[in-house]
């Protein structure tokens, strides 16, 4: 099954970029930057990597991404996960970025910008992936200061896929970021939340309601209401699960746990993801693989799942109808 899997053209839409930093590229550019970390090894930096919740895992996500501070940074951390992807057999990957984890450190709007679409034009170049980008917001700080990133993004707004909502869910709804959603979507530009992660099933529906998104990131709180559930087979809004994320951040107890076959029984569109790769314990074919060892699917199931993710990304349709014909074919 692995090898076949490998083999799925599979496209990944739930990526946090800062994620995929792996412990050996954190050191090496803590080096380079002169930054001082507050672990002594690599092994040091695994063993802290044993989450509680959601918060605990944000807490060492900010501290990590403290070595980015120059488009270079920001192009070699793209580079590597882009290359593992490729290694993995993904197509297609939307990478998001949290431009405000770095303005507060004094790096500029720009630096993510240019480093990660360097790696992104270098990744077409290379291997012929296609690559998205989506600008999320930390609903974790208040409103005006997403608004204020919204606007200082507009020399990038033609290269924004998407925008994006992010960091510590509780107490954070969607509707306080009403304003900066409606100015994205009078902008033209698409948008994506996260909600229902650790939050509630009304996180989702007051997403939909009232941020107008394409796309729900995580979404494995619905099961909680029934008529969400209908509104979501119906609408088939797809929802961006990371099996393995869920896990890690204690939000099901093991895999063998988690809502998802319930979810697809009641014909919700799903994808599979991997949400921060470097944190949970492996990329988009890892998070495949373990569905298939807990859940024992079948090809069908997840010709299905890699079919969804690329029905509804961020590409060019002749880009779509080519995947979907490489798909049919395995
Ligand atoms: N949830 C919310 N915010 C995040 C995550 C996540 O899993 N990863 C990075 N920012
Ligand atoms: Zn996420």
């Amino acid at each position: 099954m692995k090898t076949w899997l490998q083999a799925l053209p599979k496209v990944e839409l739930h990526l946090h970029i800062e994620g995929s930093l792996e412990p050996e590229l954190m050191f090496a550019l803590a080096e380079r930057n002169n930054i001082a970390l507050p672990y002594a090894s690599v092994e040091d930096v695994q063993a802290a990597y044993d989450f509680s919740d959601l918060q605990s895992f944000l807490d060492l996500y900010y501290l990590g991404m403290r070595v980015l501070r120059t488009e270079r940074d920001f192009y070699d951390l793209a580079m590597a996960y882009l290359e593992r992807a490729h290694g993995e057999g993904v197509v297609h990957v939307e990478l998001s970025f949290d431009p405000q984890a770095h303005l507060s450190r004094g790096v500029e709007l720009a630096v993510p910008f240019e480093g990660l679409r360097l790696a992104m034009r270098e990744a077409e170049r290379r291997w012929g992936m296609t690559t998205a980008l989506i600008m999320s917001f930390l609903r974790d700080r208040d409103a005006e200061e997403a608004m204020a990133v919204l606007e200082k993004a507009a020399p990038y707004y033609e290269v924004i896929d998407a925008v994006g909502l992010d960091s510590a869910e509780m107490g954070n709804p969607p509707a306080k970021f009403a304003e900066v959603f409606e100015r994205a979507k009078a902008l033209g530009i698409p948008r994506v939340a996260h909600a229902g992660e650790e939050g509630p099933a009304a996180y989702i529906s007051e997403a939909l309601d009232v941020l107008d998104i394409c796309r729900v990131d995580h979404g494995v709180a619905c099961l909680e209401d029934a008529m969400l559930v209908e509104r979501l087979r119906k609408s088939q809004v797809p929802l961006t699960v990371c099996p393995l994320s869920n896990v890690r951040l204690k939000v099901v107890e093991t895999l063998r746990d988690h809502p998802l076959p319930t979810m697809l029984a009641h014909g919700v569109k799903i994808t599979l993801n991997s949400d921060d790769p470097a944190y949970f314990g492996g990329g988009v074919l890892d998070n495949f693989v373990a569905c298939a060892e807990a859940f024992d699917w079948d090809r069908d199931t997840f010709r299905q799942l890699a079919g969804n993710a690329i029905e509804v990304a961020f590409m060019p349709e002749s880009r779509r109808q080519a995947l979907l014909k490489q798909l049919a074919a395995c």
